[in-house]
């Protein structure tokens, strides 16, 4: 669906009109080309008020660095003490005024001992039996998180802001590619926890499986498209009422149609049936296919509140247990699923549609935190949508959709590809360090946050 608002902002008398009466300004956002596929200028570090130019676009670092800068990467890791913050405003400070539109901040701060290992501390330890220097270093770095959350709404011209904590010995590098790069133009705000690789992956030249629920429009559509660009073979899931769409997506990506809906009981053995026929097992399973059937609670009849819950938990739960039970998901697998801000925020009219959603946050958690997964180098993290442009959300009402638009950092909704980029992110064999994370993509929105 159009926004007509950004379009009007984007053209100079919309945007003197919209300044003048203090309307939200928001920018176009650089996405990710084949054409354009890194930002353009500088991307900065800065390590203990040293500043160092890494990159500049495709061409050679420049020394000092040249404005605008793409980015600034600020190695925050080593504050321990409240005196040390200090160096946050004094060496980002001039930096972040010379960051180009659409440029990005992002901060490394200490992480714990692993991602899914959520609760304990900066270096692994949790309060209870922590020193005193380690409850200011615990405390500094957490400010780091309320530091940049505020940045990133403050800083606009399609700017984002992000806090990555780095555990010792992380594999950081699929992540600061996709933060530093046009393809996370609608994440921002969020604090990504990244460990070590959960195992080595062993090189293979092999083409990779993915499987995308609800392929055949929308989000999972563009997932689809974008696990392909990545190289993949895609299974293409949607119900069988999806028909020719579902076959026009399969076919346009060199993949597979697999129409079936995937609340039927034996769901899990027609997926393998059908992977077994592709062979070579999954390495990608997406968890997108999502419903809504929103009434208010004491209206909520028990066909939609079922409904809702049966598609979009119970079956990510069947599906997932038949399949891992089944030795489908081969080592090294990406499981991907696909929550909402309504399941953080909660959402009037959406009981059913949130409670499935934050029922995705805890199934993402606890399979994330599986001895044997982990030892097999499976990771398992969720991205939380907020408002994209879909079908989903053209249906909302008028003044629903335009407050769903604009209360948001960036002003502006996202669009199917921006969920798509960072769940290719996820989904990454450089991605092995990165699990229980449940990354929002909503331009920092209001909700929830
Ligand atoms: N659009 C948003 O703003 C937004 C925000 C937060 C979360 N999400 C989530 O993202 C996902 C995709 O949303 P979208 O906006 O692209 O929705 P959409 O309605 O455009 O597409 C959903 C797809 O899932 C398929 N599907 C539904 N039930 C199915 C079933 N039983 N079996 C197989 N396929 C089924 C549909 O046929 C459709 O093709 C959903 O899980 C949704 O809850 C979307």
């Amino acid at each position: 669906m159009a926004d007509r608002y950004l379009r009007l902002a984007g053209t100079a008398p919309g945007r003197f009109l919209t300044r003048r009466v203090g309307l939200p300004q928001p920018a176009a956002l650089m996405r990710w080309t084949a054409e354009r596929p890194s930002l353009d200028g500088a991307v900065v570090r800065v390590v203990a008020g040293e500043v160092v130019a890494e990159r500049v676009g495709p061409a050679e670092p420049v020394d000092p660095p040249v404005e605008p800068y793409a980015a600034v990467v600020l190695d925050a890791t080593g504050i321990a003490e409240v005196g040390g913050l200090r160096a946050v405003r004094t060496s980002l400070g001039p930096l972040v005024r010379g960051l180009a539109r659409c440029g990005r901040v992002v901060v490394l701060g200490a992480g714990a001992g692993g991602g899914a290992e959520a609760g304990a501390g900066p270096g692994g330890r949790d309060a209870a039996g922590a020193g005193a220097g380690d409850v200011e270093q615990a405390a500094v770095q957490e400010a780091l998180a309320g530091f940049v959350r505020s940045l990133g709404k403050e800083i606009g011209g399609g700017r984002t802001v992000q806090l990555v904590r780095v555990a010792p010995g992380a594999a950081l590098d699929s992540t600061l590619d996709f933060l530093l790069s046009p393809k996370s133009a609608y994440v921002s705000g969020q604090v990504i926890e990244v460990g070590p690789a959960l195992r080595q992956p062993e090189v293979s030249g092999r083409r990779r499986t993915a499987l995308v629920t609800g392929a055949a429009r929308g989000i999972g559509e563009s997932v689809a498209a974008t696990l392909a660009r990545e190289g993949a073979h895609v299974a293409c899931l949607d119900v069988p009422g999806s028909g020719d769409a579902l076959t026009a997506v399969a076919a346009r990506l060199d993949g597979t149609a697999l129409p079936l809906d995937i609340t039927a009981s034996d769901a899990g053995e027609r997926i393998a049936a059908a992977l077994d026929r592709l062979g070579g097992g999954l390495d990608v399973l997406v968890h997108n296919a999502g419903i809504t059937r929103d009434r208010r609670f004491t209206h909520m009849d028990e066909d939609r509140w079922d409904a809702v819950l049966d598609v979009n938990l119970g079956s990510v739960l069947r599906t997932t247990g038949y399949l891992l039970k089944a030795g489908v998901l081969n080592d090294h697998g990406r499981i991907v699923a696909t929550a909402s801000i309504a399941g953080i925020a909660g959402n009037a009219g959406q009981t059913n549609y949130a409670a499935s959603k934050a029922g995705i946050i805890g199934f993402v958690r606890s399979l994330a935190a599986d001895p044997a997964l982990r030892e097999r180098g499976v990771t398992v993290n969720a991205v939380a949508p907020g408002f994209i442009e879909t079908e989903m959300t053209a249906a909302v009402p008028f003044l629903i959709r335009e407050a769903g638009r604009r209360l948001n950092s960036l002003g502006q909704g996202g669009r199917p590809v921006d969920v798509a980029e960072t769940v290719a992110w996820l989904a990454a064999t450089g991605s092995g360090g990165v699990n229980g994370q449940v990354v929002r993509v909503c331009g920092q929105s209001l909700l929830g946050a």
